[in-house]
């Protein structure tokens, strides 16, 4: 294919991609419309917030681990506050996963830690399986590289302990 029409086929698909978010319907509610922070950011955060649990757990820093599920939770419920188009089963069901999560921290379970995340991941996945958003798809990391600017042991900062 020469680059010309590749770029005809690009075009094309950008199109279709923009009428069919259009059509989505994911608007944020009309009370919050001003301030909404656009739903990709808070999921961009909730990815992160996830992210960061994840390793804080594998590092046994459990004080990280709940503050981290602190975060995710408030940016879930953020994200069914600002857009009531997203079905408020699809965030009620996080509420068995997200507690699974908060025990396995509260008894510093590491086993029980990596079981409920798989949950909650299974969780993620299933809202966006549900609204069309298939392709975004989440899991525990697997053995990749951490933000590498934060530091995830408990002693991490050098002044604790
Ligand atoms: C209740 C539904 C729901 C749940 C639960 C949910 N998401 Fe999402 N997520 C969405 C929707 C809807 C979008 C697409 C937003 C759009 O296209 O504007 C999305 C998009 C995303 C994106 C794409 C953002 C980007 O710009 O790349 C990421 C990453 C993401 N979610 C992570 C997560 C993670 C991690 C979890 C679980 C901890 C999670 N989501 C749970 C509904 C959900």
């Amino acid at each position: 294919m020469t680059l010309k029409n590749w770029c005809a086929v690009l075009a094309i698909s950008a199109g279709a991609v923009t009428s069919a978010m259009a059509q989505s319907s994911l608007a944020p509610s009309p009370n919050a419309k001003q301030d909404a922070p656009r739903l990709v950011e808070v999921m961009s955060m909730a990815q992160l917030q996830h992210l960061k649990l994840w390793y804080a757990g594998k590092a046994k820093n459990w004080d990280l681990a709940a503050y981290e599920l602190r975060q995710l939770t408030n940016s879930l419920a953020e994200a069914a506050i600002f857009y009531p188009s997203i079905p408020i089963s699809n965030v009620t069901t996080m509420k068995e996963p997200l507690l699974s999560v908060a025990d396995a921290i509260a008894a510093g379970d590491d086993r029980k830690f990596a079981v409920s995340m798989r949950g909650l991941t299974d969780g993620c996945n299933a809202c966006h399986s549900s609204m069309g958003r298939g392709f975004i798809a989440i899991g525990v990391p697997n053995g990749g590289q951490p933000p590498a600017n934060q530091i995830f042991s408990p002693s991490g900062n050098g002044r604790k302990k």
